[in-house]
């Protein structure tokens, strides 16, 4: 298809910026440095692990995604981000306990070096936290422009070539879109007269978008979700993507779901509920906040099984999403399913997943992915909204108009698709006339 795709070489440093730097965050850092370390191997990450089918299968090309296209290497990815503790990345990564202290204490030393920057932070949108290492007495405006020089402080300290930054922060409130939101003209104005409905999340969004760096959201918040900073990324050719990272249950909803359907199973009910004791947790115990997990935890099933396609496999289906804050577990969540499935005749059956997850474990490669695929799309020239990177989150953003795509076997084939089409392969549709057309 294309061939014609002007890529950039990944020369240089590549600065991996994270507004939250807690537990995702740090073992994403620590899981990084740990690999160059000679420690450990990024398992969970499609750029370092996966392969890639290219051509006919008789040719026997299967290369690895990160020699097939031009990714920054692991020895040139530096980190940095803001937080409102000043806690460094390995004071972090204790306290969340999501690493044995045996394997952190051999990252001290490049972990302690990484310290927050001061954030940008309103306690209305995150009500369950408090803390003092923030930007005070400025405009929504005039935090964005402090953001844009932390960032231009940071590359030139660190000698970055190019930068990219992936929302790592805490789930804010639910906000809806509104009108401040609708145009770039009119969320500017609203930066400027410190309008409620713009929150910390987006206005990280705003500053790196305006200064033409990709940004991803790993967080379930509007964030950069709305016409008015799509319009911004496609002015300044800053990729952006979201929201919420896919991992634990949704990830085992998108895994599972798709299976059933390709059954033709019925489903009359789905109830997850789970156990964590993180901070995200804590966080999410928070009405407000949960809601908006919740609005990204119940659009999967709805895409996936079309109920308005199968009535009467999927017209009648109970989902129901809980979280509950447990301190006891930690990071290590436990999240139970039980699915009332049905089949020939009605028959009912019943499925159920315990699922003993550690889900920043999960969520690591993740961003690590999204850092490195992000930078290729910006060296591709392909602003705007990625949505070949669906495959890494809940609820994926799109253009207006569309809805996500929530299963994962046809998100990962898309993504695959877009690196082949980006490197004039040709595109694998698994038709299997292959025989035929030789
Ligand atoms: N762990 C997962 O598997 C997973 C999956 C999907 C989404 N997420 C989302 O990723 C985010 C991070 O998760 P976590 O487990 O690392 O949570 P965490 O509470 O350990 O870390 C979040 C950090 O963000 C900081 N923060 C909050 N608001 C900020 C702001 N305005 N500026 C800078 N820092 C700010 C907090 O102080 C905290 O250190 C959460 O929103 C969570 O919902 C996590």
């Amino acid at each position: 298809m294309s061939g014609t795709l002007e890529i950039q070489p990944a020369d240089g440093k590549l600065g991996i910026l994270t507004p939250g730097m807690g537990a995702v965050s740090s073992t994403f850092m620590a899981g990084v440095e740990a690999i160059r370390a000679g420690l450990s191997l990024p398992i969970g990450s499609l750029t370092q692990m996966g392969h890639i089918r290219l051509g006919k299968r008789t040719e026997g090309r299967q290369p690895l995604v990160k020699n097939f296209v031009p990714l920054a290497g692991l020895d040139d990815v530096v980190f940095g981000g803001w937080d409102i503790f000043p806690d460094s990345v390995y004071d972090a990564a204790r306290s969340a306990g999501v690493l044995p202290d045996a394997m952190l204490e051999q990252l001290r030393e490049p972990l302690s070096a990484i310290r927050p920057m001061t954030a940008v932070f309103d306690q209305y949108y995150v009500k369950k936290l408090h803390g003092d290492h923030v930007k005070t007495g400025l405009s929504k405006m005039e935090q964005a422009e402090a953001l844009m020089d932390d960032m231009e402080t940071f590359k030139r300290e660190n000698g970055c070539d190019r930068l990219v930054m992936i929302w790592c922060g805490s789930t804010e409130i639910f906000l809806e879109r509104s009108e401040v939101h609708e145009s770039l003209e009119a969320f500017e104005k609203g930066l400027r007269e410190d309008h409620e409905g713009i929150a910390p999340s987006m206005i990280y969004a705003y500053a790196a978008i305006k200064s033409g760096v990709p940004y991803a959201n790993g967080a379930p918040n509007l964030s950069a979700d709305f016409p008015a900073l799509e319009e911004l990324s496609r002015q300044t050719g800053a990729p952006i993507c979201g929201k919420d990272f896919k991992t634990g249950q949704t990830l085992m909803k998108t895994i599972l779901a798709p299976g059933f359907k390709a059954r033709l199973l019925g489903m009359n009910g789905w109830f997850s509920t789970n156990i964590l004791g993180n901070r995200d947790g804590e966080v999410l115990d928070d009405p407000e906040s949960f809601k908006t997990k919740e609005e990204s935890k119940l659009g999967v099933l709805g895409n996936i099984l079309q109920p308005e396609l199968y009535p009467d496999l999927y017209g009648d289906l109970y989902h129901k999403v809980r979280i509950n804050y447990y301190p006891p577990r930690g990071d290590n969540k436990e999240g139970w399913d039980n699915i009332d499935i049905f089949g020939w005749c009605g028959m009912p059956m019943q499925i159920k997943v315990d699922f003993l997850c550690r889900d920043s474990i999960l969520a690591a490669p993740i961003v690590l992915d999204l850092a490195l695929f992000l930078d290729l799309a910006r060296r591709a020239n392909l602003g705007g909204i990625q949505e070949w990177l669906s495959f890494y989150f809940k609820s994926p953003v799109v253009p207006a108009g569309l809805y996500p795509e929530h299963d994962l076997f046809i998100q990962q084939k898309k993504l695959k698709n877009t690196l082949r089409w980006m490197m004039g392969e040709e595109l694998i549709t698994h038709l299997g006339r292959e025989y035929y057309d030789e």
